[in-house]
């Protein structure tokens, strides 16, 4: 068997929009309304009232941590306004967690803004930092005992999802990939190449704001919390095909590596990888279609962790490192312990080798809303019926605890691809 530090975290992950239901105060809530065809989030999994079912099916299942955002749209519904009531919900989360031995990370923002922070600008407004600090300061006031904060979730695919949208708008709604279309011949390739880039590039401008901002909040928390503070980044595992080793070092600084280079001076990184992907000349390379591609049309790489890892730890210049979100979105939950098996393998492999790892926490503990792709993505240890919302723990939620009480994995279970 293999062993894992003391005090490790072993936990799953969620953010607000995706669990609670109901944020009808956000800027998604609004652009999901505003998608052709697009499902709606609802009543989501109803964890702004389950939370505490929630929490306890984790530590039944032996995991000792969860991670959740505070949703600022509720705490902050209008601008300026700060809902006491909201604040002692989100307490009362924490408390949750507590009570049961469970380790709260606390995520601040998780890809939601208030509609009115929006509608000012959003990040690129003139007061964006200002206002995210003071709500920052707000948050403050609830995280007794918590050691754990994250200002944002993946500033650099909020940059990315910015710049994409500032380059439609001036196409006139339709996207144009700045590289690729010349080089594939049908256009179906194209198409796939073009949505493959969609996101593969963040205006460094707004990077550097991105990284601005998460240093004035970290900031914040430090003075006024006793909390470990850091934020988590996506982190693409991306490699060179051949001849793509130039386009590599490019696509990757603008849309990581300049997010890393913030993490320094933190006091953890968070990494949340999934699957790994090319870059070739023209950039980003679709993945390849294999059978077992998971429901988000990724490529099964549960290695994408440990490489990840590395990458981060290069780039931060050795900041501990929180393994924010990792999973698969997957009906056959074998794969889902398959997957994890062999994620928690190469992440062994990360601690053998020196590097400063805190824990892992598992992409999701519910199946939930994912942005863009409604409910059908299924990330979750544990499902819920649409009608009841009662829960039911799959085996991969004891698989992952038993691995939590253990601290430890047994042998390989990862089958051939
Ligand atoms: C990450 C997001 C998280 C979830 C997973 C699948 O990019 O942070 O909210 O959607 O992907």
């Amino acid at each position: 068997m293999t062993t894992f530090p003391e005090h490790f975290l072993w936990g799953a992950a969620t953010a607000g929009h995706q669990i609670e239901g109901n944020n009808v105060n956000s800027d998604w809530w609004a652009r999901e309304q505003q998608m052709p065809g697009m499902e709606l989030s609802g009543d989501a999994c109803d964890s702004y009232h389950r939370y505490a079912e929630d929490i306890q099916l984790l530590a039944d299942a032996g995991l000792t941590s969860y991670r959740f955002s505070l949703e600022w749209s509720r705490i902050e519904p209008i601008r300026g306004h700060f809902s006491r009531a909201e604040l002692a919900h989100y307490r009362r989360v924490i408390d949750a967690c507590l009570d049961r031995g469970i380790t709260p990370v606390v995520t601040l923002q998780h890809f939601t803004t208030p509609q009115w922070f929006a509608e000012a600008g959003g990040w690129s407004g003139p007061d964006a930092k200002e206002l995210f600090v003071r709500y920052v300061a707000q948050a403050c006031t609830i995280l007794d005992g918590v050691e754990w904060v994250a200002t944002m979730n993946e500033p650099n695919m909020q940059a990315a999802i910015m710049t994409a949208m500032a380059r439609m708008a001036q196409s006139g709604g339709q996207w144009q990939s700045p590289t690729v279309e010349a080089e594939h011949t049908s256009d179906e390739e194209s198409q796939q190449a073009a949505r493959n880039n969609f996101l593969a590039y963040a205006d460094p401008a707004i990077s550097r704001t991105f990284v601005e901002i998460h240093h004035a909040a970290r900031e914040v928390v430090r003075t006024r919390t006793a909390a470990k503070v850091g934020w988590t980044i996506a982190a693409g595992a991306l490699t060179a095909a051949p001849g793509g080793e130039e386009k590599l070092l490019e696509i990757r600084y603008g849309k990581e590596d300049i997010f890393w280079e913030g993490s320094r001076g933190d006091d953890w990184a968070g990494v949340q990888a999934y699957s790994s992907q090319q870059v070739d000349a023209n950039g980003l390379v679709p993945h390849p279609q294999l059978p077992d591609n998971t429901l988000v049309g990724t490529t099964f790489r549960p290695d994408s962790l440990a490489m990840a890892v590395r990458h981060a730890t290069e780039v931060t210049q050795g900041v501990p490192i929180l393994i924010t979100e990792n999973g698969i979105a997957t009906a056959d939950d074998s794969r889902r312990i398959a997957y994890t098996q062999g994620a928690l393998e190469g992440l062994h492999a990360c601690i053998e080798d020196g590097i400063d790892l805190l824990g892992y926490l598992h992409w999701s503990a519910l199946d939930n809303y994912e942005w863009a792709s409604g409910f059908k993505p299924t990330f979750g240890l544990i499902a819920w019926d649409k009608q009841t919302f009662a829960r039911t723990p799959k085996p991969s939620a004891s698989w992952l605890g038993e691995v939590a009480r253990r601290n430890g994995l047994e042998s390989s279970v990862v089958p051939a691809a």
